[in-house]
């Protein structure tokens, strides 16, 4: 039986490919930073019938003690192999950059960039030691271009991938693959959990308010079913030659695409023309 270590296991893609990879026949160490919020997954657990499957641990990706212990207790169920491990956990906070506290930046750092990099140098020693395994980060298609008042999360996708394909080069001489599963807007508890920052007179507040109701209406209505992300990352870990990158959704396959072609300038104009943001004196993209 293939073992898997996957972070942010509460809700949304971890939760969904945990149950997609338990009813494969891989044995899932599902963490998630409090226990206190497993009830989502127990539910889904047993509708799937996958208990003896699935083990539930604690793992806070931003607590470096929390890292080493999580991923000890991983190899001891597993029996000291892991073939995969599946960077899911993740948070973002929006508003504009000059209203975004320090504090908040900082958080999406440690959970999106530090987290990952924390946990994969705790893993790598016995991964290196099986000569396979494959390292699995889910980025976005938020780091193919800026976003307005998402700098800190593009921020983070950007940094995340800038690592992963440098560190791919490193570690494909030990039989390790490291893949990027890159999803356009899905329906998960992102969207309700993420703070969005506007500071009482803001000098962002109109510009806010416009792209708040685009993206509720443009956006947030198009986000798709993320079981389609649980089956992308299951295939990844499954097929015999994985892709480096795997976008998923129309909205990230054609960001995908622009990102290679399209002038940034010219893209960030089209954003703002569809967002509704190039409206009125001086908000012309320069
Ligand atoms: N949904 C989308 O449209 C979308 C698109 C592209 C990429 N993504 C990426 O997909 C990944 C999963 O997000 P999601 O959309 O499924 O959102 P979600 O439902 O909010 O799930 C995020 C998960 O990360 C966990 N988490 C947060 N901080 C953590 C920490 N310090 N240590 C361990 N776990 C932590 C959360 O746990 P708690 O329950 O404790 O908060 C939750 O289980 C993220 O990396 C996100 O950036 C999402």
């Amino acid at each position: 039986m293939k073992s898997v270590l996957v972070t942010g296991t509460s809700s949304g893609f971890g939760l969904v490919a945990t149950i997609e990879l338990a009813r494969r026949g891989w044995q899932v160490v599902a963490t998630m930073r409090s226990p206190a919020r497993r009830g989502l997954l127990d539910a889904a657990v047993a509708q799937a019938g996958v208990g003896d499957r699935v083990h539930i641990e604690t793992l806070d990706v931003t607590v470096p003690d929390s890292v080493d212990s999580g991923w000890q207790q991983a190899l001891e169920i597993t029996g000291g192999r892991i073939d995969a491990i599946v960077h899911n956990a993740g948070i973002a906070v929006a508003g504009a950059f000059e209203d975004l506290p320090n504090q908040d930046e900082r958080r999406v750092m440690e959970t999106n960039f530090w987290g990952v990099l924390a946990l994969t140098r705790v893993a790598l020693p016995t991964m290196r030691r099986q000569k396979s395994g494959r390292i699995l980060v889910v980025s976005s298609n938020s780091a193919y271009t800026g976003e307005p008042a998402n700098s800190i999360y593009c921020a983070s996708k950007w940094a995340v991938e800038g690592w992963a394909e440098s560190l791919a080069f490193e570690v494909s001489q030990f039989g390790l693959d490291v893949i990027l599963v890159e999803p356009g807007p899905y329906r998960t508890e992102i969207w309700e959990n993420s703070p969005r920052v506007l500071p009482e007179g803001s000098v962002y507040t109109d510009f806010l308010r416009r792209l708040e109701k685009a993206i509720d209406e443009r956006v947030a209505t198009r986000a798709r079913d993320p079981r389609e992300v649980a089956t992308v990352i299951a295939d990844a870990l499954e097929t015999d030659s994985p892709r480096f990158r795997y976008p998923v959704s129309p909205q990230a396959r054609i960001g995908l695409l622009l990102r290679g072609v399209l002038p940034t300038t010219w893209h960030r104009a089209l954003v703002s023309r569809l967002l509704g943001l190039d409206r009125g004196p001086g908000r012309r993209p320069t």
